[in-house]
């Protein structure tokens, strides 16, 4: 039986290049490093941050969610130098549908590296393993490709265009909604 602590058990998620674990009070000058960027911040629901306050604001908000036993991002720890330089996790989780959205975000200076896709088939395999989900959605802005990119890289499938779904930073934009599902996940996962 699935119960909410499956859903927000939050164990640490070790890949090659990455250890992905709950966030602390002491990883605010490292989320404010990158956070402050305007172009990490472009494509997504959350503001720039001004001050490292901001940060520290939104390190309380995800420990208090942590406690709450609520839908909570991970911290994205770069092994090789200990630094947390983005984050990843579930937005909502809907026991009834055993489904669940997530959402990612990652310091400008490690993009293109292949790390939010080597975080994002962690978080997968975790969904799909410890938390049984059946289906994990992501949704990015149109003008965001790159995102895009990340999800089809872990076999999440492009099921349509949300037209002018949000407003965002002054204009209402398009939104692609991807999925993958348990039985997408298996089939893959046998075909290795
Ligand atoms: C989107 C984001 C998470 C991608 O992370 P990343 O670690 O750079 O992603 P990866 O390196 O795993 O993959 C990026 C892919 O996008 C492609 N890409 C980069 N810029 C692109 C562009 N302008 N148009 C199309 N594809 C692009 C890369 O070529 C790569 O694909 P490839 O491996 O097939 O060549 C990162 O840019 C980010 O955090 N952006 C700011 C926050 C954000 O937008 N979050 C997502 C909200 S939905």
């Amino acid at each position: 039986m699935i119960t909410t602590d499956s859903y927000t058990y939050m164990p640490e998620l070790v890949t090659p290049r990455l250890k992905l674990r709950r966030l602390t009070m002491r990883d605010a000058a490292d989320i404010y490093r990158y956070s402050r960027d305007v172009e990490v911040a472009r494509h997504v629901l959350w503001s720039a941050h001004q001050s490292i306050g901001d940060s520290r604001s939104y390190l309380r908000y995800m420990l208090r969610r942590y406690r709450n036993h609520e839908p909570a991002s991970w911290g994205i720890e770069y092994v090789q130098t200990g630094e947390v330089i983005g984050t990843i996790g579930f937005m909502w989780i809907q026991s009834d549908n055993s489904a669940a959205e997530v959402g990612y975000s990652l310091s400008r200076d490690y993009w293109n590296r292949g790390l939010m896709t080597e975080a994002l088939k962690a978080v997968i395999a975790h969904g799909f393993g410890s938390m049984n989900l059946n289906r994990i959605e992501a949704q990015h802005e149109t003008g965001n490709p790159a995102s895009g990119a990340v999800m089809r890289k872990c076999g999440m499938v492009h099921e349509g265009t949300l037209r002018q779904r949000l407003f965002n930073k002054g204009k209402y934009v398009d939104v692609e909604l991807y999925a993958i599902l348990r039985r997408d996940y298996r089939a893959k996962v046998h075909d290795r």
